[in-house]
C-alpha cells in the first residue's frame, strides 16, 4: 500500500479498497505511517466521506488492531453506553455504577477530552490514584467484582483508535460521521458487550450541529452494531447548553457524586435515568423503559450505586474524595451579565472551548491537563438574570505552559460573556431526549 496513493486517491474522491485501508490502520497503528500522511488521508476523508464498505473496513481494521475482549464466561448482561461528546457530560461516572447496580454489567471504555469535549478518562484521572490503564487480566477482574469497569484503550484495545483519536483531536478531523462511527464502534466492540446504547449529541455542544447529522450519525452507529449482532439503541440528546453546571475535572467527578447520592441537577438525573433505563431493557432486567427508570431512581436513592462506584473507584487504585481548588476569592473569576431578563441560550461549545483554555483539555497532543481548574455556570437556559447578575464562575489560570493567566483570564471571561445570550422572554424548555432509535 502506498500511503501517498491513497491520500490522493481519497482526496480524489475515489473508493478505497478494504485491503488499503487495513495496510494504512495497520501501518498507522506500528509507526510505519507517519503522523503527517495519517492526518492529511484523516482530512480528505473529513472532506470525501466513506462508503458503507469502507467505514465497516475501517472499523473492523480498528477494532483487530488488538485484542477483542471474550467476556461470555462471566454471568449476566454485559451493556455499555457511549456519547458521541459534549460538554460538561460526565455521565458515565454515575452511569456506569447505577446500570451496574441494578444487575447489568458495564465494561467500559472511555475516551479522552476531544476537540472542544470533555473526556471521561480526563475526569476519572482527577480522582487521586485511579488508573484507566488495566490490563485487560484486571479489566475483568474488577468487571467480575463490582459489576463495571472503566478504562482506556490500551495497547491491547483498540490501540489504532487511541492514536487515530488523538490525532484527530489536534488536526480539526474529528466532526465526521464516519470518523466518529469508526472510533466509537471498534472500542466499542472491542469489550465483549451484548449491548451499547449510544448518545448521540445534538446541538452546539456537540460534533453535529443538527438534527439531520445526528439521525445521520445515530442511524450510521446503529447499522454498524447490528450488524456485529449486538443489541443497540441510540437516544438524540440535546447539548445546546452544558450538561450540568460544572466543567473540569475533578468538579466534574463531584458533580457526578452529588448524583450519586440521591441528589444532582435535573438534567444529569434525567438523563441517566433515560440512559440507564435503555440500557437496563437492553440487558435484560427491565421489561419496559419505564420499569427502567424506576430501577436507576432506587438506586441512586438507596446508596447502592455510590457504593458500586467507590467499590470501582477502590478496586482502580483510586481515593475518594476528590480535591478540587476550593473557593478563594483571588482564585475566581466572575462574568456579570451586561443585560436583565432570561437566559436564552449557551453556546456550549464556547464554554468547552474555554475550559479547554484554562487547562481542562488539550490544544496540543502532549499538553498536561490541570485536573484542578473549573468553570461553574450560575445561569442555565430559562433562568431570570438581573442586570450585572453573575453567569458564571471560573478559576483563574495559574498553569505554566500556558499563555500568561492574565490574558488567558480575560479571553475567557469574554469568550464566556459571548457564549450567554439574554433576553426578554422566558425560552421554552427544549426537551433532553430528542429521538430514539431502536
Ligand atoms: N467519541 C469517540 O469515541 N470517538 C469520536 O470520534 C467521537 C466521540
Amino acid at each position: 500500500m502506498n500511503a501517498v496513493e491513497l491520500i490522493r486517491r481519497k482526496r480524489d474522491g475515489q473508493e478505497l479498497a478494504a485491503e488499503d485501508v487495513r495496510a494504512f490502520v495497520r501501518g498507522y497503528t506500528d509507526g510505519a505511517i507517519p503522523d503527517y500522511q495519517a492526518a492529511a488521508l484523516l482530512m480528505a476523508i473529513y472532506f470525501r466521506g466513506l462508503g458503507g464498505a469502507e467505514l465497516d473496513a475501517l472499523t473492523l481494521a480498528m477494532l483487530h488492531s488488538g485484542e477483542v475482549v471474550d467476556l461470555s464466561d462471566l454471568a449476566g448482561a454485559k451493556v455499555d453506553k457511549h456519547s458521541t461528546g459534549g460538554v460538561g457530560d460526565k455521565i458515565s461516572l454515575h452511569l456506569a455504577p447505577a446500570v451496574a447496580a441494578c444487575g447489568v454489567k458495564v465494561p467500559m471504555i472511555s475516551g479522552r477530552g476531544l476537540g472542544h469535549t470533555g473526556g471521561t478518562l480526563d475526569k476519572l484521572e482527577a480522582i487521586p490514584g485511579f488508573s484507566v490503564d488495566l490490563t485487560v487480566e484486571r479489566f475483568r477482574e474488577v468487571l467480575a467484582d463490582c459489576g463495571m469497569a472503566l478504562i482506556g484503550q490500551t495497547a491491547k484495545l483498540a490501540p489504532a483508535d487511541k492514536k487515530l483519536y488523538a490525532l484527530r483531536d489536534v488536526t480539526g478531523t474529528v466532526e465526521s460521521i464516519p470518523l466518529i462511527a469508526a472510533s466509537i464502534m471498534s472500542k466499542k466492540l472491542a469489550e465483549g458487550i451484548d449491548g451499547l446504547v449510544l448518545d448521540v449529541k445534538v446541538g452546539s455542544g456537540a460534533f453535529m450541529k443538527t438534527a439531520e447529522e445526528a439521525r445521520k450519525l445515530a442511524a450510521t452507529l446503529v447499522d454498524i452494531g447490528r450488524r456485529a449482532g449486538k443489541k443497540v439503541a441510540a437516544l438524540i440528546t440535546d447539548m445546546d447548553q452544558p450538561l450540568g453546571r460544572w466543567l473540569g475535572n475533578a468538579v466534574e467527578v463531584q458533580e457526578s457524586i452529588e448524583v450519586l447520592s440521591g441528589r444532582g441537577e435535573p438534567d444529569l438525573v434525567e438523563l441517566t435515568l433515560a440512559l440507564g433505563a435503555e440500557m437496563l431493557r437492553l440487558g435484560g432486567a427491565a421489561e419496559t423503559v419505564e420499569e427502567g427508570r424506576d430501577k436507576i431512581a432506587a438506586v441512586l436513592k438507596d446508596g447502592s450505586a455510590l457504593e458500586r462506584f467507590r467499590r470501582c473507584v477502590e478496586l482502580q487504585g483510586g481515593e475518594l474524595p476528590v480535591s478540587t481548588r476550593g473557593w478563594f476569592a483571588e482564585d475566581t473569576a466572575r462574568v456579570a451579565t451586561p443585560q436583565a431578563g432570561f437566559v436564552t441560550r449557551i453556546d456550549a461549545e464556547a464554554v468547552g472551548l474555554s475550559a479547554i483554555a484554562l487547562g481542562a483539555g488539550r490544544l496540543r497532543k502532549e499538553d498536561a491537563i490541570d485536573p484542578s481548574t473549573w468553570i461553574w455556570l450560575k445561569k442555565k437556559v430559562g433562568e431570570p438574570v438581573e442586570l450585572g447578575e453573575d453567569l458564571a464562575w471560573f478559576s483563574t489560570p495559574r498553569q505554566a505552559g500556558r499563555e500568561a493567566p492574565a490574558s488567558v483570564a480575560s479571553q475567557v471571561t469574554a469568550q464566556l460573556r459571548a457564549a450567554y445570550t439574554v433576553g426578554p422572554e422566558r425560552p421554552t424548555p427544549r426537551p433532553l431526549v430528542l429521538e430514539t432509535l431502536r
